[in-house]
C-alpha cells in the first residue's frame, strides 16, 4: 500500500473509533441512564448499571485506543505537532483533552477508584449517585460534540 493509502486508511478508522465510543457514550447518556433512573429497586438499577456499561468498557476501551493511535499516526505523517501552539487549533487541543480523560476514566481510574466509590455513593444514595453520573456524561458528551465539529470544521478548511 502507497504511504497517501494508508493515512486515508487511518483517517477512516480514526473515525470508526470516533463513532463507535463517541456514539455509545451517547447512548449511555441519553437512553441508559434515564432509564436506569426510572428504575424503582435501587439495588436492580445499581446491578443494571455495572451489567450493562461493564459490557460497553470493552468497546469503549478498544474504541479509544483505535482513535488515539490513528489520531498520533496522522499528526506524526502530516507533523503537524506545531498545531498544538496555535489557538486558532484549538479542535486539536479539544479532540487530545477529550481523548486524554476518557483515556484516564477508563483505564486508570474506574478500575482503580471509581468503580468501588459509584458503587458506594449508589449504595448510600442513589438518586443523587445516578444524577452526578448523568451530569457527568453529559459534561462529556457535549464536549465530544464540539470536538467533533470543530475537527471536522477544521480538517476539511474552516
Ligand atoms: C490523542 C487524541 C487525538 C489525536 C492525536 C487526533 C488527531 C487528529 C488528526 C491529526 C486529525 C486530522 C486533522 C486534519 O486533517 O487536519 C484528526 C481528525 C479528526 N478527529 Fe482526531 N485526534 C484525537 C482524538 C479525537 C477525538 C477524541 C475525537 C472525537 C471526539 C476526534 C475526532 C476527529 C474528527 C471528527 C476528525 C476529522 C476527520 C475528517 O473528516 O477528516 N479525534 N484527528
Amino acid at each position: 500500500m502507497e504511504s497517501f493509502e494508508i493515512f486515508v486508511v487511518a483517517r477512516a478508522l480514526h473515525v470508526i473509533g470516533v463513532v463507535v465510543w463517541i456514539g455509545g457514550v451517547a447512548f449511555v447518556t441519553t437512553v441508559l441512564i434515564p432509564s436506569l433512573k426510572k428504575v424503582a429497586n435501587t439495588d436492580d438499577r445499581l446491578a443494571l448499571f455495572e451489567q450493562l456499561e461493564g459490557k460497553f468498557s470493552l468497546q469503549a476501551k478498544v474504541s479509544t485506543l483505535l482513535t488515539g493511535v490513528t489520531g498520533y499516526y496522522m499528526l506524526e505523517v502530516m507533523n503537524a505537532w506545531g498545531r498544538y501552539q496555535y489557538l486558532s487549533f484549538w479542535w486539536m487541543h479539544l479532540m487530545t483533552f477529550v481523548w486524554a480523560v476518557f483515556t484516564l476514566v477508563l483505564f486508570v481510574l474506574e478500575p482503580l477508584v471509581l468503580h468501588r466509590w459509584f458503587a458506594q455513593r449508589a449504595t448510600e444514595n442513589s438518586d443523587s449517585a445516578f444524577t452526578w453520573l448523568h451530569r457527568m456524561h453529559i459534561v462529556l458528551l457535549t464536549l465530544s460534540c464540539i470536538a467533533i465539529v470543530g475537527a471536522m470544521a477544521g480538517a476539511h478548511g474552516l
